[in-house]
């Protein structure tokens, strides 16, 4: 079993952060989010991963990532010219795949509770693919099922205007290698892209065998400003601990599970969990509020921020409230006076703002 991580695309939904640097590593809780899928391939047991890149952000990627020997795992590169739809993504990796069956992840995407037992019960089975589906509210804007009376899949739909089904396919599928003649029968969608959906389905109308896993657990797509800020608050919900790695002076209060890196500085400011800061961070006179990241050698200063991401090496002072936000490296808000108002900010790298 070799598993194939998608880490291309264009990220246009999370510019400017993706003029910069790759979506799959914008970080929550301080990790980049493709930290998270390789923990999970890797943990599943499978070690031979192949992660496809486009030419704007692949060395981004390969840089973070490197060989694998991390996660005792090997990687190959796959470049993909051009973001032609995840099916592309699978006949560009063909010559990784070679017949082996595989699970293939989207590097943007997380799950509660990782992708062990279904790998496990796909190599144990006979079916053609296995696919995971999440209940939804809105369908409109997912892939989404309809099922059988024996829970087998009937029907795709992408994005469907009619609610025909409340369930999305997660970004998380696993395949034999069947799924290569049926790519190869699909032509592209509307958008132009070569669709997985479209090849499932081919799979389903020439009698393949595939079957639908319904998720319990959360499932995290991170695709936009508010899906980041959501993951991150889900990711600290779970993983953050409680634990003092830099200093704190005793003006400071600090409760909750708050995870404070080595190197960080905190003086006579409030700190409310969950909320990690990373190395390096100082935080002055400031008030920081549950679901927060704090990105290394961050500076707050006389600032109220919660519920938000900040990226790395950002200095932010004299803003009384900032939440809701996602802020990218190296960039600086500053007030001229004490500011009333809450902020909400959706900035990039590299930007200044001067409130
Ligand atoms: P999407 O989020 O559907 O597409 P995108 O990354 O181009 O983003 P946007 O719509 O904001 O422009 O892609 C899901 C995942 O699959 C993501 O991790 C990128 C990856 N991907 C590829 O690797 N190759 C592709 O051709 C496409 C379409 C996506």
């Amino acid at each position: 079993m070799k598993a194939l991580i998608l880490a291309g695309g264009r990220g246009t939904r999370l510019r400017p952060l993706t003029y910069t640097t790759a979506k799959q590593l914008i970080p929550v809780a301080n990790k980049a989010i493709i930290n998270f899928v390789l923990e999970q391939v890797s943990s599943a047991g499978i070690k031979d991963i192949g992660i496809i890149i486009s030419p704007e952000t692949g060395g981004y990627i390969k840089e973070a990532l490197g060989d694998g020997s991390r996660w005792g795992a090997e990687i190959s590169y796959i470049l993909q010219e051009k973001p032609g739809g995840l099916a592309h993504a699978v006949i560009t990796a063909r010559n990784f795949l070679g017949d082996s069956s595989f699970l293939m992840f989207l590097g943007d995407n997380l799950i509660q509770g990782g992708v062990g037992a279904l790998v496990r019960e796909f190599s144990a089975g006979h079916s053609d693919s296995i696919i995971q589906l999440k209940k939804v509210k809105d369908p409109r804007q997912f892939g989404v099922a309809i099922l059988g009376s024996r829970q087998e899949v009937l029907k795709l739909v992408e994005k469907p205007q009619e609610p025909l089904s409340d369930l999305a396919l997660v970004g998380i599928y696993l395949f034999n290698p069947a799924i290569h003649a049926a790519i190869d029968k699909i032509k592209p969608s509307w958008r132009g892209e070569l669709e997985i959906t479209d090849a499932i389905q081919q799979m389903v109308d020439t009698g393949g065998r595939v079957e639908a896993r319904l998720l319990e657990g959360w499932w995290l797509d991170t695709g936009k400003k508010d899906d980041i800020l959501e993951a991150n608050r889900v990711v600290l919900d779970e993983y953050a601990v409680r634990r003092v790695g830099g200093s704190v002076d005793t003006a400071s209060e600090i409760s909750g599970r708050v995870d404070i890196a080595s190197g960080a500085v905190i003086t006579n400011s409030v700190i409310r969990g969950p909320v990690v800061i990373g190395e390096n961070a100082a935080v002055i006179n400031s008030f920081v509020g549950p679901y927060t990241a704090i990105g290394k050698s961050t500076i707050l200063e006389k600032v109220g921020v919660e519920h938000s991401v900040v990226l790395e090496n950002c200095r932010l002072s004299g803003v009384e409230r900032i939440e809701d936000s996602l802020i990218g490296g190296n960039t600086r808000v500053s007030h001229a006076d004490a500011g009333r108002h809450a902020c909400r900010l959706f900035v990039g790298d590299d930007t200044e703002i001067i409130l």
